[in-house]
């Protein structure tokens, strides 16, 4: 008889995704078994809390999965932490879903947004493995796609504001740290360590490793992975940018439709609100438009400032923001695992 509730495993339990997982997954009443709370040893018998019950974090090692009928396995460690274990959970017969970007480009690995592209779960059993997009990509995918089922797009440009969350705990604790030798007359002697300047009262053009082509690793991100989800091979070009705001990223998209269309903004919007997942503010005559302060702690995606090209009619601009930690990695995740528990109990 088939299984109706799932053992979980956490790698990174107590990392910034981790802890939201939990409440990510008690939140949605998703129908845990048991949960194993995996980190390194540093935060071995750290307690950790999920639908009532409370749990000793463990230590991340080769064999920690094997005899414990794991079925489903979130890594959100780091990239090097997914290379060396993920296939230890896979071997004992767990199915992982990675937040890192280690397998994302793998072409027998789905890289997967539900509300977009679900049905490539389907092929998950190929590595036992589902990659989780990266944060900028995801919330993005959530509006393009929308759009361009509606017009067709061509090409893509976008600026992203992006929160210190990205960069995990130590980079949020360093925004309040600098904050506060801010407010303390010493923020010049303040450290910088999970940023390459200053976050606090800055903003820093350079997320992730720099490339040969002179964008980064996260703009390449967006780029690559943006592909690989929508199935299109239309142009796009990223500019990422880290902002000293906690945990919400915004985005500025400039969306290029087939020659031709003209847009309609009305339109434009409707399909925005009626895609799953996804919120319309936008009314410009009384303030109202989405900002990091409305989507943080929640599990939509927001957009506004909806507006034609003063020049083309095949143009059209957005704003989207979503909370980096929810949407762009702890909801994402369960949201997965939801569609792949409801594809293993069809079966
Ligand atoms: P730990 O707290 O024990 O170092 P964040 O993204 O917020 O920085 O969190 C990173 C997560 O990855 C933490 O849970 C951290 O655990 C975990 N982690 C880092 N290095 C390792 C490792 N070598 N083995 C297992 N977990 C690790």
């Amino acid at each position: 008889m088939e299984k109706k509730t799932y053992n979980v495993a956490v790698v990174g339990a107590s990392g910034a995704v981790g802890e939201e997982l939990f409440r990510v997954l008690d939140e949605v009443s998703f129908p845990v078994g048991s949960i194993l709370p995996l980190a390194s040893a540093r935060s071995v018998g750290e307690e950790v809390e999920c639908q009532g019950k409370s749990y000793k974090i463990e230590e991340l090692t080769e064999d920690v999965f094997q005899g414990k009928e794991i079925d489903i396995a979130f890594f959100s460690a780091g990239g090097s932490i997914s290379e060396k274990y993920a296939q230890y959970a896979v071997d004992a017969g767990a199915v992982v879903i990675d937040n890192t970007s280690h397998f994302r480009m793998d072409t027998d690995v789905p890289l997967v947004v539900p509300e977009v592209n679900p049905e490539d779960i389907e092929w998950w059993e190929e590595r036992g493995i589902i990659a989780n997009p990266n944060c900028s990509t995801i919330q993005m995918v959530q509006l393009l796609k929308p759009l361009h089922d509606l017009y067709g797009i061509t090409r893509v440009d976008v600026s992203t504001y992006q929160a210190v969350s990205g960069a995990g705990k130590e980079g949020m604790e360093e925004l309040v740290r600098q904050m506060q030798d801010f407010f303390a007359f010493k923020l010049s002697e303040s450290e910088c360590k999970a940023f390459t300047h200053q976050i606090a009262l800055n903003v820093i053009p350079h997320i992730d490793v720099p490339q040969e082509n002179g964008y980064t690793k996260e703009e390449m991100k967006m780029v690559n992975e943006t592909a690989k989800i929508m199935g299109t091979e239309f142009p796009l070009s990223a500019t990422c940018v880290r902002v000293p705001v906690l945990r919400s990223h915004s985005e500025a998209i400039t969306i290029h439709f087939t020659e031709g269309v003209h847009v309609d903004v009305e339109k434009s919007r409707e399909v925005l609100d009626a895609f799953e997942n996804v919120t319309v503010i936008d009314d410009m005559s009384k303030n109202e438009y989405p900002m990091p302060i409305i989507s943080t702690d929640t599990d939509e995606t927001y957009v506004g400032r909806i507006r034609k090209d003063i020049y083309a009619d095949n143009i059209l601009h957005i704003w989207g923001v979503a909370d980096q930690v929810r949407v762009g990695a702890a909801t994402n995740a369960v949201r997965i695992a939801q569609k792949w528990i409801k594809l293993k109990e069809n079966a």
